[in-house]
């Protein structure tokens, strides 16, 4: 059997993920960790912007790719129509020098195991570098490829949002900036200022958050003073408002329902480390990475692995002071660091969600104190979610009171907060809090 060649340069890597991706629907995330690990240093960022970067402007790129191509490519070779896609991304959005990025991009046909494809993909670059502005005015024509998501998101996004659709789906394709979480129990977040600006990594305040920083430029986790003992984390300051919607103080019982990777248990615990705090997830996998986050801030929380509406197979019987419901949801306002979610989410899903969401929220009300509340959470733009979820479920439960939260930390919705992505430069997000009065 012939041995399988090693790939150690960006561009053909990048096409193996991005094939995989789009055949396959794989989720970016996890393919591209090991791809990295698996290339030289030097070819890793290369290949990750490659990666992002088609993903994120797929629809676009695939639009291009029809015209130069005699006939698509036969499954089996999605990963040469990702080279083409990934050469196309370069002559358009990188500032590599055009040469360099054609040759080695046509020399990634050698690495995929495919040399008999070096002249096609050659010729249809070249083509492309001859007659761009022509291509483009074809290709470009339509909405899908113009704002490059697919048609039902489009759809979905102008329904909810007539008058902000487009800044919705432009902002959707923005990079995004790298927001971190200062660990309170350790130092002040001025304190944290000064470490990184000594370590010429600058950064800023976020109004909105009160343990926010913005980077100026996205780096490495490892970079950061003190990441591996718990100084900091990742966090988008959007993700951050929800702790102090929380209202957490000390000696309180706190479910955190939906709760890998851990990004909110943590802030949570940060806040008032000695709280009880109950963290559940129902992916056991994804509940380890909550388990390395809390270690490596130094906290402790209860895990477990159970679907939260469940409530038989997890619930002690002791009612909660607080409880947040960061619900499973379209991830229709992180598109911007999930770009795949354009090609994973089906327009199916959103039923689905709905009703898991609404089942979420019916199952662990009756377990919150009185006078307890309950947030809920999405990273979601799409109403039926949020705001049409919450007003359902307020006009079913007469116990139920929505708090009207001063300082606002979105838009106010007919109930809730809304953020849509790119509002001061944070993740589109929902934000709701319920107070359980008496019956
Ligand atoms: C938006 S993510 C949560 C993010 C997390 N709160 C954070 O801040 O890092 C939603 C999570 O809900 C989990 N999930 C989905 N359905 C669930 C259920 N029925 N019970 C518990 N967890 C669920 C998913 O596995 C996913 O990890």
């Amino acid at each position: 059997m012939a041995k399988r060649k090693v790939i150690t340069t960006a561009r053909p890597a990048a096409a193996k993920v991005i094939g995989d991706v789009l055949r396959n629907h794989r989720s970016l995330n996890g393919i591209l960790r090991t791809t990295l690990l698996s290339l030289p240093e030097n070819e890793r960022g290369l290949c990750q912007l490659l990666c992002y970067g088609v993903i994120r402007w797929h629809p676009q790129l695939q639009s291009i790719a029809d015209q130069l191509l005699p006939k698509p490519l036969k499954n089996k070779d999605s990963d040469l129509h990702a080279l083409l896609l990934c050469g196309l991304y370069q002559l358009r959005a990188m500032r590599l020098p055009e040469h360099a990025a054609l040759s080695e991009t046509v020399n990634g046909c050698i690495a995929l195991g495919k040399p008999w494809a070096k002249g096609l993909i050659n010729a249809s670059l070249r083509n492309y570098q001859r007659n761009q502005s022509s291509i483009d005015n074809k290709a470009l024509d339509n909405d899908v490829a113009t704002y490059a998501h697919p048609s039902w998101l489009i759809h979905q996004v102008k329904q909810d949002w007539p008058e902000k659709w487009q800044q919705i789906l432009e902002a959707n394709n923005v990079q995004p900036p790298m927001f971190l979480r200062v660990n309170q129990q350790q130092q002040s977040r001025q304190e944290y200022l000064n470490q990184l600006a000594q370590n010429n990594l600058p950064a800023s305040t976020v109004d909105f958050s009160p343990e926010a920083l913005l980077l100026d430029t996205p780096c490495d986790v490892y970079l950061l003073p003190g990441f591996r003992t718990g100084a900091a984390s990742i966090q988008d300051a959007a993700a951050q408002q929800v702790a102090s919607i929380l209202k957490i103080e000390p000696q309180q019982r706190i479910l955190d329902a939906c709760a890998a990777p851990g990004g909110k248990t943590c802030h949570i615990l940060e806040t008032e480390p000695s709280n009880e705090v109950i963290a559940l997830d129902i992916d056991p996998e994804r509940l380890t990475q909550i388990k390395q986050n809390i270690d490596r801030l130094g906290l402790h929380a209860t895990l477990k692995a159970a679907d939260a509406g469940d409530t038989d197979s997890w619930w002690d019987g002791k009612k909660f002071d607080r409880i947040l419901i960061d619900a499973p949801c379209s991830g229709s306002g992180v598109i911007r660091r999930h770009p795949d979610i354009k090609i994973l989410r089906r327009p199916s899903d959103i039923e689905s969600l709905v009703n898991k969401q609404q089942q979420l929220l019916e199952k662990l009300w009756p377990l919150l104190k009185t006078n307890g509340l309950l947030v809920y959470t999405t990273c979601s733009v799409i109403q039926l979610e949020n705001e049409h979820q919450i007003m359902d479920f307020l006009t079913k439960h007469t116990e139920a009171e929505e708090l009207h939260l001063s300082p606002a930390p979105a838009s106010r919705r007919i109930a809730g907060y809304q953020r849509l992505p790119g509002d001061n430069t944070l993740d589109g997000f929902y934000y709701a809090c319920l107070r359980h009065r008496q019956a």
